[in-house]
Formats: structure tokens, C-alpha cells, sequence
């Protein structure tokens, strides 16, 4: 199993110091795990499935060109950087099949500190290390327990969702920033969280978690209602365990 391999390799690294290089800002970071880990993804994938296309987070499109491919695959090595430069142990690797026009097809989310493997293969449900997993009975926000996340310009950037934090904050029990979208995402699968949202995802964060959290019975869609969001290279996700759908969006339209 190739997220288990991954897995390997960024567990060797969090047992080391951790030394980090900037991205895009000085809070949007990369660790020689992350590339490792990628290589090592990708360099599996193609050794079985050399016609696909591969868009990794730090390699980019990788292995046959998209448009003459008849699947994409999506890697984020892992997703959860900052907690893992940090020490936290929340982070995972993230792996997903799709079709050319990112309709997901096959969902993989391993956290390797917990040894959880979310899988979910499109219309044949979700599971936790290949139990079945459902979302939340929850019917009322102001019952439920919800995560969300900050875009890494949320220096500079005054559409950082601080807007529509503070108004989801007054309105439900608890209210969470765990730092791993795709986890987020797998927790609202695996009825650990009632809701989910964030702007400015890219399709490697949330292919995989947004399949794992539609098989186990959720509703993902953008914040108009579209459930097609990964459309977009950076796209605004609300996931939810479909009861509570309708309270989030009129939240997230309120601000
Ligand atoms: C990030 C995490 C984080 C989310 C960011 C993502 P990365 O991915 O999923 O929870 O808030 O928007 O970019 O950079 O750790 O792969
Ligand atoms: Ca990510
Ligand atoms: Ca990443």
C-alpha cells in the first residue's frame, strides 16, 4: 500500500529534527520529507499506472500529459505541514484517483502517527482501516462540532475567514483548527466532526477526503451550494454530514 509507504518514509523524519524551507510565505513551509515522500508516491504510482497524469503538490504534473490521459491521480505527500514541522502529530498523506474532469474516484488518507487509513472508492462507501465509517445523526448546529482552516496569505489577504469564523463561533458548540484539511475532511466521514469549511483548497487537499466524506453518507459542495468546487484550482469547500448543510451555507452567506 503506497500511503503506507509514505508513511514510513515522513514517521523516519518526525522522529529527527525537522529543518523547513519557505514557500509562498513565512508561514507556508516545505521539509525534505515532503519531497521524499512525493517522490516516492509518484515513482510507485507510475511504476503501475505509466499512462496516468500525476499532480503532486511540490512536483506539479507528473507522468502522461493531462490531456491525453484517462486518469489523474492528486498527491499531497502531506497535508498537515505545519503541524508536522511543529512536532504535533496531526498530518497525513493524501491520494487521489480521479477522472480528467476531477470527478473523485478513489480516496486515500493515512495518518501515519495514528496508523488510520481512510479509503472510500466512488459509490461503494468509506472506511476506517476497512470498517465502514458514517457521518454524524447531528440536526441542529448549534449541537455541532465543527473545523475549519486560514489560507496561508491570511497576512496580507482581509478575505481570511476570520469573517466567517467568528460568525460560526456564536452559533455552534465547538468550533476546531486541527491543520490537516484532508483529515478534517475523513473526520466528517468518520462522524468525528459534524462540519467543515475552507477557502483557497487545491484539488490535492480535498480529492481524497471530500470522496471519504460523500461515501459515508456527507454533502460536500462550495459555499453557494455547487458540488463541484475542485473545479477550481483554489476552491471554498463546506463538508458537512448533510443534515447540518443547509445551516452552514446560510452561515457562510451571511458574512
Ligand atoms: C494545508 C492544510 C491546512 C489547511 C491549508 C492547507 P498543507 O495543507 O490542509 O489544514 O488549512 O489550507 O494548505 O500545506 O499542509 O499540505
Ligand atoms: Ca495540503
Ligand atoms: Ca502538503
Amino acid at each position: 500500500m503506497i500511503a503506507r509507504g509514505a508513511g514510513e518514509i515522513i514517521m523516519q523524519h518526525f522522529a529527527a529534527p525537522i529543518p523547513t524551507t519557505l514557500k509562498s510565505s513565512r508561514t507556508d513551509i516545505v521539509t525534505a520529507a515532503d519531497t521524499e515522500a512525493e517522490a516516492y508516491v509518484v515513482r510507485e504510482l507510475l511504476a503501475r499506472f505509466p499512462h496516468h497524469h500525476i499532480v503532486g503538490e511540490e512536483g506539479g504534473g507528473q507522468g502522461a500529459p493531462a490531456v491525453s490521459a484517462p486518469y489523474h491521480w492528486f498527491v499531497d505527500p502531506i497535508d498537515g505541514t505545519v503541524n508536522f514541522a511543529s512536532k504535533l502529530p496531526h498530518f497525513c498523506t493524501s491520494i487521489a484517483l480521479a477522472t480528467p474532469d476531477r470527478e473523485p474516484l478513489l480516496g486515500v488518507v493515512f495518518d501515519p502517527t495514528r496508523g488510520e487509513l481512510f479509503t472510500a472508492v466512488y459509490g461503494a462507501g468509506a472506511f476506517l482501516n476497512g470498517q465502514p465509517i458514517r457521518v454524524t445523526q447531528t440536526a441542529e448546529l448549534i449541537d455541532a462540532v465543527v473545523t475549519s482552516g486560514f489560507p496561508y496569505d491570511k497576512q496580507t489577504n482581509p478575505d481570511n475567514n476570520l469573517k466567517e469564523w467568528t460568525a460560526f463561533l456564536t452559533r455552534i458548540r465547538g468550533e476546531r483548527r486541527l491543520g490537516s484539511a484532508a483529515l478534517d475532511l475523513s473526520y466528517v466521514g468518520a462522524g468525528r466532526l459534524d462540519g467543515y469549511w475552507e477557502k483557497d483548497l487545491k484539488p490535492w487537499d480535498v480529492m481524497a477526503g471530500m470522496l471519504i466524506a460523500r461515501e459515508a453518507g456527507g454533502t460536500v459542495t462550495d459555499y453557494q451550494g455547487d458540488s463541484h468546487p475542485q473545479r477550481l484550482d483554489r476552491g471554498r469547500y463546506v463538508a458537512s454530514n448533510g443534515k447540518l448543510h443547509h445551516e452552514m451555507l446560510q452561515v457562510l452567506q451571511s458574512v
